[in-house]
């Protein structure tokens, strides 16, 4: 409220406020025309066009602000215009996901952030995605790791030394429990930052659009989403979720953060170890199995029936290890279908 007084106040000064009622003088005062009249009335115009157009705006701002709030406005990825089309509806509900990666992969995370920020228009739900590795290791990667830092701002670098089955999925889910959790609990009632928290690997292409769509009816809680291992299974309580990309609800991320027989049993098949963090502690009520969505590329023919030619309405694709994998794939979904037509280029 303050910051509307301090705002309209100088601009309504610009208008000769007093000098309308002063500079016209008393010899007027006795029959005031109608210009006068109009004159004295303009302020109050003003001010009812300022306190219409302006406040509104100020208001919805506001709103949008505290609505994304402790998540910083600079957490988006993508454009700005990707930004504004956001802001048009509060989010269903919040994703972090995390691309367990390696600092030297810079291609790679190059290529991810395209293709993540090109589907980051019209989503219903917040999403922030996040490139995370150990600790940087080497001399260039101390100045070329910041570079990005400075541009993208989508890095976390966890307190541990590279690695794949030592702990670094345990971590991840318990140092994203408390950078983003704070004092959590203590200001009861106060909303989770995310509602899920995802590790996908950076071999991963998510479809964002249908993730969302079948993420949307989820339980918001004590929830366990990916593809169900091992392969020959529907079943998702039967054994775990497939390591290429699995989604854990916050409560389930705080509880891994806080939990010492989960620190206890940190090192191992990180995949198959978080589902036993889960059954041990009869954990994961909620549980979604997204296959036949969520698979692996067939290359060059299905391998296993986590395998098996692209399907319109999948959710993810895993083992994209080299670009023209990532193009065939792209290619499929119809990534470059938007390109415009330009004298600049020819793409044929
Ligand atoms: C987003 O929605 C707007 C308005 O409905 C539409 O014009 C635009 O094509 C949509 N963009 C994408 C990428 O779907
Ligand atoms: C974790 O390990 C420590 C040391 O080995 C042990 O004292 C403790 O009881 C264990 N905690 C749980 C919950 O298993
Ligand atoms: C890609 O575009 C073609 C032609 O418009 C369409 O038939 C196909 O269904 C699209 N594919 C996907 C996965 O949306």
């Amino acid at each position: 409220m303050v910051v509307h007084k301090t705002q309209v106040l100088p601009l309504s000064s610009d208008v000769p406020v007093s000098a309308a009622v002063t500079k016209k003088p008393l010899s007027v005062f006795p029959k005031p025309s109608f210009a006068a009249g109009v004159l004295l009335l303009l302020p109050f115009f003003l001010l009812a066009f300022i306190y219409l157009f302006l406040f509104p705006q100020e208001f919805q701002l506001q709103s949008f602000i505290a609505s994304c709030n402790p998540i910083a406005a600079s957490s988006y990825v993508g454009s700005s215009d990707a930004l504004t089309t956001r802001v048009t509806r509060e989010p269903d509900f919040r994703l972090l996901i995390g691309v367990l990666t390696r600092a030297d992969l810079y291609e790679r995370r190059h290529l991810l952030r395209l293709v993540y920020a090109l589907q980051m228009a019209n989503l219903t739900a917040h999403v922030d995605v996040r490139y995370v590795f150990c600790r940087l290791y080497k001399d260039d990667q101390r100045i070329l790791v910041p570079l990005e830092i400075m541009q993208h701002d989508d890095i976390i670098i966890l307190d541990c030394e590279e690695n794949l089955n030592d702990g670094k999925t345990y971590t991840y889910f318990s140092s994203i429990a408390k950078l983003y959790g704070g004092g959590s609990g203590a200001e009861g009632g106060r909303r989770p930052p995310y509602d899920y928290v995802m590790k996908a690997d950076d071999d991963l292409f998510v479809r964002l659009l249908t993730l969302i769509e079948s993420l949307r009816p989820m339980p918001r809680d004590d929830m366990y989403y990916g593809a169900v291992i091992p392969c020959d299974s529907m079943d998702p309580f039967r054994d775990y979720m497939s390591g290429m990309g699995y989604i854990l609800s916050w409560d389930l991320v705080e509880w891994i953060g806080s939990s010492e027989a989960v620190r206890n049993k940190s090192a191992g098949v990180e995949d198959m170890l978080t589902g036993e963090w889960l059954r041990t502690a009869g954990k994961g009520k909620n549980r979604f199995n997204a296959k036949p969505a969520m698979y692996d590329f067939p290359i060059p023919v299905p391998i296993d029936a986590c395998s098996h030619g692209f399907v319109p309405d999948t959710v993810a694709v895993h083992r994209l290890k080299d670009n023209p994998k990532w193009a065939t794939t792209l290619k499929y979904f119809n990534f470059t279908q938007g390109l415009k037509p330009s004298k600049f280029y020819r793409i044929d």
